[in-house]
């Protein structure tokens, strides 16, 4: 990457460089923060935590924390203040916002609205829809792509892909007035890929606009909204080994640019006057008020800029044989069954879901952390609907713990150890008298 250079105000003229950063040199799998982390387990004995829990928050990267680092000296704050320092703040955040653009293949006139994180810019999107508009989305997202639509036509999970594009297609046929499909492109739950260009193309074909929740495919693939011709994409920065608070909504600027801001407030607004307030048309001042969350933005621009710079084949490699050792291996263990909605052999990211005969979830995943010193996660993973779907159950309370499963999720700095410590474990548990 190139400097990027800022000229100041015609006053002082001052030129601003942010430093390019080495990570296009550097095409090696970077490493992450808390590879050598040691757990106590069972006994007070001390072992190498096996983090399999990467899609709820992945580890930060190195360059990730290094870029954090660097920028804290000259920390300051950005867009009104006249100082250096404010300056250079200023130009590494609107670089960082330059970076994620160019790390989903944003189209020029794309705005990118730096958020909280997914269910923040969801719920961003929600408020800036065009009045009347009817959501439409599969039973099968996490509750930040389900719950923010105030009118709604929800959609049973498809028995195969093909089916989810004929549903989307007659659901938005059967619709008058603005409307948007929401749909997940990898599933937190069984990591299946869904067919997002099928269905931009259907949404289109409608008249429609799509949102694509790409929290869990962003960091496991390439992802470009231009070539799929999608409307709006939404993503985390701490599952994207950034976990320093941000996520963005990136899209169409003309319904976030009409919309209410989504905080009211400082930078907001181009002018306050007695009895009229003026608000920025540009959705990225708009709607960012406040101070926003600089080292978030430079974070997750370095996770942007490093991973692209290791090289998506490189990645995904890795990822499909640390996946495929796993798979096999619990699919091996008679009592061990994995959650799929479209079967075993459909692609997916780095992530697998299982229930274990005679075992809560909850007790699967303490006896694994107490004794084996491996983090996985269990639960409903934020997707009621979708989890009583794979498993059959009857709506139930947050608590019902029949209608949970375990996930194990995988990405950089995980090893062959731990998927085998895992595989080993859930062995061992079976096998106890
Ligand atoms: C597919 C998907 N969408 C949205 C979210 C919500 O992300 P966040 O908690 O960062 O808002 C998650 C988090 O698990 C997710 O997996």
């Amino acid at each position: 990457m190139s400097a990027l250079t800022i000229f100041t105000s015609a006053t002082t003229a001052a030129a601003v460089t942010v430093p390019a950063t080495r990570a296009s040199e550097d095409r090696r799998i970077p490493a992450v923060l808390g590879s050598d982390l040691e757990v106590p387990v069972k006994g007070g004995r001390l072992v190498p935590y096996a983090n399999l829990d990467y899609a709820a928050s992945a580890p930060c990267l190195e360059p990730v924390s290094a870029a954090v680092a660097a920028a804290l000296p000259a920390y300051s704050s950005v867009h009104r203040g006249a100082g250096y320092a404010s300056q250079l703040t200023t130009a590494r955040y609107e670089q960082a916002r330059h970076t994620v653009r160019a790390f989903v293949g944003a189209r020029p006139d794309d705005s990118v609205v730096f958020t909280r994180n997914t269910t923040d810019a969801t719920n961003l999107l929600a408020r800036s829809l065009p009045e009347g508009t009817t959501a439409v989305v599969f039973d099968t997202e996490h509750h930040a792509s389900l719950l923010p639509w105030a009118d709604a036509v929800r959609l049973a999970p498809p028995a195969f892909p093909g089916e989810a594009v004929r549903a989307a297609d007659e659901a938005l046929a059967g619709i008058d007035g603005p409307k948007l499909l929401v749909v997940t492109a990898a599933s937190n739950v069984t990591g299946e890929l869904w067919p997002i260009a099928a269905l931009a193309h259907i949404a289109h074909r409608h008249g429609a606009r799509i949102l694509v929740d790409a929290a869990q495919l962003v960091p496991h693939r390439r992802l470009n909204l231009t070539a799929l011709d999608l409307d709006y994409v939404v993503f985390s920065g701490h599952k994207l080994y950034a976990p320093f608070g941000t996520g963005a909504l990136i899209g169409r600027t003309d319904w976030l640019a009409a919309a209410e801001p989504y905080l009211r407030g400082g930078g907001a607004v181009k002018a306050v006057n007695d009895d009229e307030t003026e608000w920025h048309a540009d959705p990225e001042a708009r709607h960012e008020a406040g101070t926003p969350n600089v080292l978030g933005a430079i974070a997750l621009a370095a996770a942007c800029d490093a991973l692209n710079a290791t090289g998506w084949s490189a990645l995904l490699h890795e990822e499909e044989r640390l996946i495929g050792r796993l798979r096999a291996g619990l699919a091996a263990i008679e009592g061990v069954h994995e959650l799929s909605l479209w079967g075993p052999d459909h692609p997916r990211v780095g992530i697998v879901s299982f229930v274990v005969d005679g075992f809560t979830a909850r007790e699967v995943a303490e006896v694994l952390s107490g004794e084996y010193g491996i983090g996985v996660r269990d639960g409903k993973f934020c997707a009621h609907p979708f989890v009583r779907h794979l498993l059959g159950a009857k709506d139930g309370g947050c608590d019902d713990v029949t209608a949970s499963a375990v996930r194990a999720s995988i990405g950089i700095g995980t090893t062959e150890e731990h998927v085998d410590r895992l595989v080993a474990a859930l062995r061992d548990l079976l096998n106890r008298d």
